[in-house]
């Protein structure tokens, strides 16, 4: 009988082995945290679908902000829920908005803590899309050019408020390049633009629509965000918010995705972030609490799978408990 000649296993046999030929390391340095703003004062209401995560005031969110830098996470992303939306979402560029003040409140009591905003109108319309809807035949079409002037206001608000780094996530043609033109010519040079370069319009966003109050009140995101099926589209997406002038590239979700982030990874060269979104942590924590599967063993697999297909930076609602498990 013949043997073979190699014996991978030799490296497998204990913890200390393992550690020491280990390809992949998660770190808490990758993990950047979402935090739901609202209206109000010493709230924290929990999302259903979304368990252990919450909606907090701004007071709440602060206080939460200090406890996730506390536990080593570095950055935190934004999302607002107005306490009044309107069909050109004007919440999300008013100077006293939701996350504007989140964002002052957060900067005064965490100073060190990185703070990234997310630009879209869709938690901030009436109607739940992304931008502005006009009539068209006997549908709607969200107006490209006309989204761009209230990303741009919205990212500029974001940036007057402190944030550090500003996200566009609305799926609009030129978004990148019409927030990098009136951030630099607003003297935010230093603000830098994560893009959300190939979001899909995926199912896997639905407990996030909870989360955020935004699901779409008519027709859906299809005309705007991707179409899951298409890789070369995604990287097209890719290649020109570089040419616009993103410091940061994303894919999300992230799950199903992960073709997309090692292809990114090899093509291009500027940090990649992905987003594990609202609905693959629902599908975690769900058959966690049916006692199917070992949370922790399964999140740290994950996440080591989004760092293995090449993401630096991960978004997720695991953060602070992968922070604690990584201690
Ligand atoms: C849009 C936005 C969405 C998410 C992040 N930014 C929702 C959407 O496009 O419908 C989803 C995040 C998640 O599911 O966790 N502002």
């Amino acid at each position: 009988m013949e043997f073979p000649e190699t014996r991978l296993r030799r490296l497998r046999r204990s913890e200390a082995m393992r550690r020491l030929v280990r390809e992949t390391k998660l770190s808490v340095d990758d993990l950047v945290a979402p935090l739901f703003v609202r209206p109000g004062s010493k709230v924290r209401k929990k999302i259903p679908s979304m368990p252990g995560q919450y909606q907090f005031s701004i007071d709440e969110a602060a206080k939460e902000a200090a406890k996730l830098f506390d536990a080593g996470i570095l950055a935190v992303i934004l999302f607002g829920i107005p306490p009044k939306k309107d069909s050109r979402g004007s919440g999300a560029y008013a100077a006293d908005g939701i996350v504007q003040k989140a964002v002052k409140r957060i900067r005064k009591e965490v100073p060190e803590l990185l703070v990234i905003t997310d630009v879209c109108l869709c938690e901030y319309t009436s109607h739940g899309h992304c931008g502005v809807v006009k009539k068209h035949g006997s549908g709607f079409e969200v107006d490209n050019d006309a989204t761009l002037k209230l990303l741009a206001k919205t990212a500029v608000s974001q940036a007057r408020a402190g944030a550090h780094v500003v996200a566009p996530s609305a799926m609009m043609d030129g978004q990148v390049a019409a927030v990098r033109e009136v951030l630099d010519d607003a003297g935010f040079e230093n603000v830098a633009i994560m893009a959300y370069a190939a979001k899909f319009a995926s199912a896997f966003y639905g407990p996030f629509r909870d989360a955020a109050e935004s699901p779409p009140q008519f027709g859906t995101r299809d005309a705007y965000q991707m179409d899951p099926a298409n890789l070369r589209e995604a990287i097209r997406e890719v290649e020109m918010d570089e040419a616009e002038g993103a410091d940061i590239l994303m894919v999300k979700p992230a799950l199903a995705y992960m073709d997309l982030i090692r292809l990114v990874r090899d093509e291009f060269d500027l940090p990649l972030a992905c987003y594990n979104v609202s609905g693959e942590y629902a599908m975690v924590k769900a058959a966690a609490k049916q006692g199917w599967l070992d949370e922790r063993r399964t999140v740290l697999e994950i996440l080591t799978g989004f760092k293995r297909a090449g993401a630096d930076i991960i978004i997720t609602y695991h953060a602070e408990d992968v922070a604690a498990w990584l201690k």
